[in-house]
């Protein structure tokens, strides 16, 4: 039986890699889906393939406004909201000492700033009993070479659903933080080299890297009822790499 049935999504970053695996997961499994990127293109490719029940909206997560522009969209065709999934996200390699003003400010912006104000501009138009997911990083834990802001960014993801977990009662949500391990996307490709990969690969526990369909069943379970008594944790996707 469908787990998510009537349920209204929001999967920020769903046009590609993890967000768009989230998005058809969810859709597969009843959801009404809303789905957001920066570009528009992308977003009309990730539509042809899940469908016109699925709805995009242009929204930079980074941008204030544009999450205002979201929740109205949501508002106005939906009336509420089951599932918040922040999930856009960024990484940018970065040797210590040669970090930029603008690489920091670019990391932050989205993968922090984009996430409070996700999770906030929600609240309003949240449903007793509604499931955030937070999308973290098992570089939260396990910082790569190059990667020490994005791994930090991430590490106060894991914060915010500590921190948010609190407000639980208050607002009649739960919150958990979903971390993948190296997982092949897009994103992951333009970030990460082939040798990279393959270390990551030889690191991992399980032998090989994650897909982002494993990574959207995870998601599943934290967005249904099955996990109605889980907040304010962490559930690792990582093959072990960050476990160990
Ligand atoms: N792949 C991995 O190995 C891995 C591991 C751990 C954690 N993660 C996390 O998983 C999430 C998804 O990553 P992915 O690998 O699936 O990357 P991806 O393939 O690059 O997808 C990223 C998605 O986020 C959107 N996005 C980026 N910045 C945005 C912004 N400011 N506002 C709105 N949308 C934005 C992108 O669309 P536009 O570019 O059009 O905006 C795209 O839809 C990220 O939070 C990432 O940090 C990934």
């Amino acid at each position: 039986m469908a787990v998510l049935t009537g349920k209204i999504a929001v999967v920020t970053g769903g046009s590609s890699g993890i967000g768009l695996a989230i998005a058809r997961a969810f859709r597969d499994e009843g959801a009404k889906v809303f789905i957001t990127g920066r570009r528009k293109e992308a977003l009309d490719e990730a539509l042809v393939e899940l469908g016109a029940d699925v709805t995009a909206v242009v929204c930079d997560s980074a941008v204030p406004a544009d999450l205002d522009v979201l929740y109205e969209t949501v508002r106005e065709q939906a009336g509420h909201v089951d599932i918040v999934v922040a999930n856009a996200g960024i990484g940018i390699q970065t040797t210590f000492g040669e970090v930029t003003e603008e690489q920091v400010d670019a990391l932050l912006a989205t993968n922090v700033k984009g996430t409070v104000f996700t999770v906030q501009k929600a609240l309003p138009l949240l449903r007793s009993g509604a499931s955030v997911i937070l999308t973290g990083s098992s570089a939260a834990t396990r910082p790569p070479h190059g990667l020490e802001i994005y791994a930090a960014t991430k590490a106060a993801v894991r914060n915010l659903a500590r921190g948010w977990a609190h407000s639980s009662r208050q607002h009649g949500f739960r919150v958990n933080v979903l971390s993948p391990g190296t997982v092949p996307t897009p994103g992951l490709l333009d970030l990460l080299p082939a040798e990279a990969r393959e270390q990551s690969e030889e690191a991992t526990p399980l032998g090989r890297l994650g897909t982002p369909e494993e990574i959207a069943a995870a998601a599943t379970f934290l967005a249904s009822n099955a996990s109605s008594y889980v907040n304010g944790s962490e559930l690792a996707v990582d093959g072990g790499a960050a476990q160990i």
